[in-house]
């Protein structure tokens, strides 16, 4: 979809379609020439009520009057949501050009989020059907109108919308074509399309051979060859004052439990079990798009988790990049190992604070659902700083508690760690507690996605792989760039 910002009042505009919004005790801002909106108002088919939707013609377009409910209330997310349900109406009824009455005075979240709401919410996943003749290609422009120049914050939430929507494609491809090869290819046709962006990427022997014994030992059930993917990112004038971000995700491509075999139900849902990797390509993506004056490192961990007669074994023990022991107690609970060699890897690389953002526990469904990612950190600034990007983006976090005393379940008789504890108490934390340690002294943030990366039910994103993180992650990557 195409977006455009415009100062023309929607009836000056091309589009086909307009959406206007009204909040409760308000009327229309703008009226159409000949009253129709406010006459529809009037005669109690179109509310304020927050999701009203109602349709009118004049002036030879389609409106749609969208109630926002009340004013104090309207956020970010409500625009989304409004703008997702608009836009399905506007759909339905055929509209190929749709212009999006800003209300007045609407802050930038609001306005990024009418544009996030109309390109999540316009998301089709169905390259693996057959063409359906009946589905009309759906809405093609979107233009936002407002009195003031929002120009690039519109185009900046269409950046960061797109960029969702990639991450989407990524989650959403299954298994058998979404290999660590094809994310590592992604990697680099980022690479080769946006300024400042590099990658390289390691294979099994080079992992191997950089003693990353964590991550090789769940690659090693499996043929396909795991990919070690560093992208880096060098913005326009970075300053030299500003710290090096390191975001690094968990792609495991598919996660069947490995001899810990998981059952099936809903084993075919372990194919998102890449989420996090997905948020950290399509983040850094939309950073260079946005051109932010930073330098970021991206490292993503992709492996299948399958068990063969080379997979590792319960009771295997292996040594981390950092030279820590790990035993291996559920062949299962992989991520961490994977991440585990992917936080030394990022910080060997030069990233000054880190974010690691992975579907990594069952606990962290339990616990939270899908409103809320579990967030926990070794740094009280820095989890402040992830905590608020998370607030202004929409994608929320909360914050689980980190303590020494945690470190005693993952103690292992055999080496210096285990990966599991046998019982399921404090799931979510125990796995943090592990992370932690590879973590060492750098600030460091872990984003727990398992609840939040698919299904969420939202409006605008609510089936299949939603992208959740490329909005909180390019959200905390510009308040750096402004500090
Ligand atoms: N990828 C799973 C976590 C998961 C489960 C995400 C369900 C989303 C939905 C992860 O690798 C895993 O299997 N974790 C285990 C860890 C346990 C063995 C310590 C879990 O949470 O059960
Ligand atoms: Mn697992
Ligand atoms: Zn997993």
């Amino acid at each position: 979809m195409q977006v455009s910002f415009t100062r023309s009042a929607p009836v000056d505009t091309h589009a086909d379609t307009v959406a206007i919004g009204v909040f409760d005790g308000k009327g229309v801002a703008h009226d159409t020439p000949g009253g129709e909106l406010q006459a529809l108002l009037d005669s109690g088919e179109a509310k304020t009520k927050f999701k009203h939707l109602a349709v009118t013609h004049a002036e030879g377009k389609r409106w749609i009057v969208a109630g926002l409910g009340d004013g104090e209330r309207f956020d970010g997310e409500r625009a989304r949501v409004i703008a997702a349900l608009a836009g399905e109406r506007a759909r339905e009824l055929g509209a190929e050009e749709l212009c999006w009455e800003l209300p007045h005075d609407s802050d930038d979240h609001v306005a990024g989020g009418f544009v996030e709401g109309t390109v999540l919410g316009a998301y089709t996943f169905d390259r693996y059907k057959a063409k359906d003749p009946t589905n009309g290609g759906g809405i093609k422009k979107l233009c936002v109108s407002d009195h003031d120049d929002r120009a690039q914050t519109i185009a900046a939430a269409g950046i960061v919308a797109h960029a969702t929507n990639a991450a989407r494609d990524l989650q959403n491809v299954p298994a058998n074509d979404m290999t660590p090869h094809a994310l590592a290819a992604r990697a680099r046709e980022l690479a080769g399309s946006e300024q400042g962006v590099s990658c390289e990427v390691m294979g099994r022997d080079e992992i191997v051979a950089a003693g990353m014994g964590m991550f090789g030992a769940v690659a090693q059930g499996t043929y396909a060859e795991p990919q070690l993917i560093t992208l880096r990112y060098e913005g326009p004038d970075p300053d030299p004052a500003h710290p090096t971000l390191g975001l690094v995700g968990k792609a495991v491509t598919f996660d069947a439990g490995g001899i810990s075999l998981k059952p099936a139900l809903k084993m075919s849902e372990m194919k998102f079990d890449m989420s996090g990797g997905a948020a950290v390509i399509e983040t850094i993506g939309a950073i260079a798009r946005l051109a932010l004056p930073l330098r970021v490192i991206g490292v993503v961990g992709a492996t299948e988790n399958l068990p063969s007669g080379r997979s590792m074994k319960p009771g295997d023990i292996v040594r981390a990049a950092d030279g820590t022991s790990v035993e291996i107690i559920n062949t299962d609970a992989e991520g961490r190992l994977v991440l585990g060699d992917c936080l030394v890897h990022a910080r060997n690389q030069g990233a000054e604070r880190l974010v690691d953002i992975a579907t990594l526990t069952g606990g962290c469904v339990v616990a939270l659902g899908s409103v809320h990612a579990g967030l926990m950190a070794n740094d009280e600034d820095w989890a402040k700083a992830v905590d608020a990007a998370a607030r202004a983006s929409g994608e929320l976090a909360w914050r689980l508690p980190l303590h020494e005393d945690y470190d005693e379940a993952i103690k292992s008789r055999y080496a210096d760690i285990m990966n599991a504890v046998e019982d399921r108490k404090a799931a979510p934390i125990t796995a943090a507690q592990f992370l932690a340690r590879f973590a060492g002294d750098t600030p460091w943030a872990h984003l727990d996605i398992a609840g939040t990366a698919w299904n969420s039910g939202k409006p605008y994103s609510g089936k299949g792989g939603n992208g959740f993180g490329v909005r909180l992650m390019v959200e905390l990557a510009r308040s750096m760039a402004a500090r």
